[in-house]
């Protein structure tokens, strides 16, 4: 099979399409599935680069050739031996969180609570622009910050970076629990933004949305210190001040900290890190979030993506040959949606 692969870290023009590579075998509890279409997260050029290499290097078989990609569309054809849920030729959805098993290939073997039945109102290279974004908001809401869907209806919810991958899917997915929904974006992704149903858009090169916004119940911080210094407190002084109220941040420090610290001592000094913000900012909630992987919040996306109240956004459709095009296009930091890779039949 071919797949795109890195052999070092670095920039853009490491990634090399192999070819010849043998096809995985499932396990037991895996099916293999031949991919038709993939997706860009800006997760995969921080790999790229060698961010997170303490971590990922442990989880790996084999250091390098690696293969990146998690989002994966795409039918069946193999099941593992224990596996009864699927047929082969059934039109599947996911993401992968196996550090061995990246998705930028022609074939991947995929564990089977991380795959789904794909919703037949939406093409394989619509469905592949969904699931990593959609889980890392799933993860974000139920697991790190205990929100049930009851917790969230009606909601005044502020999301910074709303134009991306991961803002595009949250404000429908907001918009559909009847919540009242602000973002921050350019000025060429009002249009798109508003579409999705935002009730109040700020031009970040206009306006401060501190000085905007204010009584909001969460504060969802796609992009955090990166775009705005000092971003939680700013963030948080838009809430209101009670302890119903989430700053939620998708910049977690433990990945960063593993890298600088070790594996003994990342962790606990990003759970000091945390433990001291959330004493600052208290009776707010303070939660850091990370991509985790949930079969029910998959199964959640698909009825979502079925009964129409979520649609995806795509900025544009690479060739997986063209991956290294794909990443530049990424790594400007203002796309509109997501950047999807058509994979090629050879
Ligand atoms: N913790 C986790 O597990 C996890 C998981 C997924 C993503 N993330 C992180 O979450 C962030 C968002 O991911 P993504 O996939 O949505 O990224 P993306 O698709 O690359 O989108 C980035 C967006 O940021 C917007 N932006 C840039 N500067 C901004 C500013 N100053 N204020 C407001 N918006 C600004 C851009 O809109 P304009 O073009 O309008 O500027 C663009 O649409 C990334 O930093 C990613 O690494 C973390």
């Amino acid at each position: 099979m071919y797949a795109i692969t890195i052999s070092q870290y670095g920039d853009e023009s490491n990634l090399i399409r192999e070819d010849g590579i043998p096809i995985p075998e499932p396990k037991s509890n895996q099916v293999l599935i031949k991919v038709k279409a993939s997706s860009v997260n800006p997760i995969d050029l921080m790999k790229r680069k060698g961010y997170g290499k303490v971590i990922f290097e442990k989880q790996r078989k084999k250091t390098f050739p690696w293969i990146l990609g998690s989002d994966f569309s795409g039918s069946i054809e193999k099941v593992g031996s224990k596996v009864s849920n699927f047929n082969i030729g059934d039109q599947v959805w996911g993401c992968t969180s196996n550090a061995n098993s990246g998705t930028h290939s022609e074939y991947v073997c995929i564990d089977i609570d991380e795959v789904t039945i794909k919703p037949n109102n939406i093409s394989h290279l619509e469905a592949a622009s969904l699931p990593y974004v959609a889980l890392t908001t799933w993860s974000a809401l139920v697991r790190w910050s205990g929100l049930r869907p009851q917790d969230l209806n009606k909601k005044k919810v502020f999301i910074q970076g709303g134009a991306g991958g991961v803002g595009c899917f949250s404000i429908q997915l907001f918009k559909s629990m009847d919540c009242e929904v602000a973002v921050t974006c350019s000025k060429k992704n009002y249009d798109l933004v508003t579409s999705l149903g935002a009730d109040q858009v700020i031009d970040y090169n206009e306006d401060n949305f501190y000085e905007v916004l204010k009584d909001f119940d969460i504060a969802y911080d796609l992009l955090g210190d990166n775009v705005l210094e000092n971003s939680v407190d700013k963030c948080c002084s838009i809430l209101k001040p009670n302890s119903k109220s989430h700053y939620i941040t998708l910049t977690h420090p433990l990945v960063n900290t593993l890298d600088s610290k070790g594996l003994l001592l990342g962790a606990p000094h990003a759970y000091f890190l945390r433990q001291k913000q959330r004493k600052k900012y208290q009776p707010i909630n303070i939660n850091w979030s990370i991509y985790r992987p949930s079969l029910s919040g998959l199964e959640q996306l698909s009825y979502l993506v079925q009964e129409g109240s979520i649609k995806p956004v795509i900025d544009s459709v690479y060739s997986l040959n063209d991956l290294a095009a794909a990443h530049q296009k990424v790594s400007t930091g203002h796309i509109s949606g997501k950047v999807v890779l058509d994979h090629p039949e050879k």
